[in-house]
């Protein structure tokens, strides 16, 4: 696959979305085709699944499987075609998540979970992931001062421990792909670390 696949991953309130005007500019500068996308979501029906994921209780089974739903309709009609032709991928989230969130943070066995992604997405993984890390205080104070919380924001302090510390362990696990940021630092240094690494890249 020609492309290059990047995703941005971190708890909610790691501040990611914040930088992503950065990083879509800063790679489209290279004058190549940026695809910016998110999950769940990034096709119509993902986004319909979205609302549900987002809004509605549900085993996590359920959960998993729905994420995984929209991610193969993402990859089939996003995606690979924009990797087959050259372009460069930006995904707001992607397969770290299911880990972080649907095993690590709701207990979904790993088995599970990699024989889920097996069947979507076969070998593929991102080419570099950016994973924005806060403490878990930070995360819950940014989260209790913004807009009303979603099924994920709403969770309490044990739940963001163990999405953060399954993060920091796939983080740790794939040394290569992984760029761990801190981002409990000012905004602008922040912006700083993530040019650096989109330079780098
Ligand atoms: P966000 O787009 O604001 O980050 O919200 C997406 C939410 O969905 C976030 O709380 C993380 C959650 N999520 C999962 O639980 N599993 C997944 O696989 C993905 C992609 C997201």
């Amino acid at each position: 696959m020609a492309g290059l696949f990047i995703t941005l991953e971190g708890m909610d309130g790691a501040g990611k979305s914040t930088h992503i005007p950065t990083i879509l500019q800063l790679l489209a500068s290279g004058g190549r085709e940026v695809v910016s996308t998110r999950e769940p979501g990034g096709t119509p029906l993902g986004e319909e699944l979205r609302e549900l994921l987002l809004h509605r209780e549900m085993h996590v089974e359920t959960e998993s499987l729905l994420m995984f739903a929209a991610r193969a309709e993402h990859l089939q009609q996003v995606i690979l075609p924009a990797l087959q032709r050259d372009a460069i991928v930006v995904s707001d989230r992607f397969t770290d998540a299911s880990y972080a969130y649907q095993c690590g943070a709701r207990g979904l066995p790993m088995h599970k979970m990699q024989q889920l992604e097996q069947w979507v997405q076969g070998e593929l993984q991102p080419d570099v992931t950016l994973l924005f890390d806060v403490p878990v205080e930070v995360s819950l104070q940014r989260l209790a001062s913004a807009r009303t919380p979603d099924k994920f924001e709403a969770q309490g302090a044990e739940f963001f421990a163990r999405l953060r510390s399954q993060y920091l362990k796939r983080a740790a696990d794939y040394p290569q792909r992984f760029r761990v940021i801190d981002a409990h630092r000012p905004i602008e240094e922040v912006k700083k670390t993530v040019e650096e690494i989109i330079l780098s890249i």
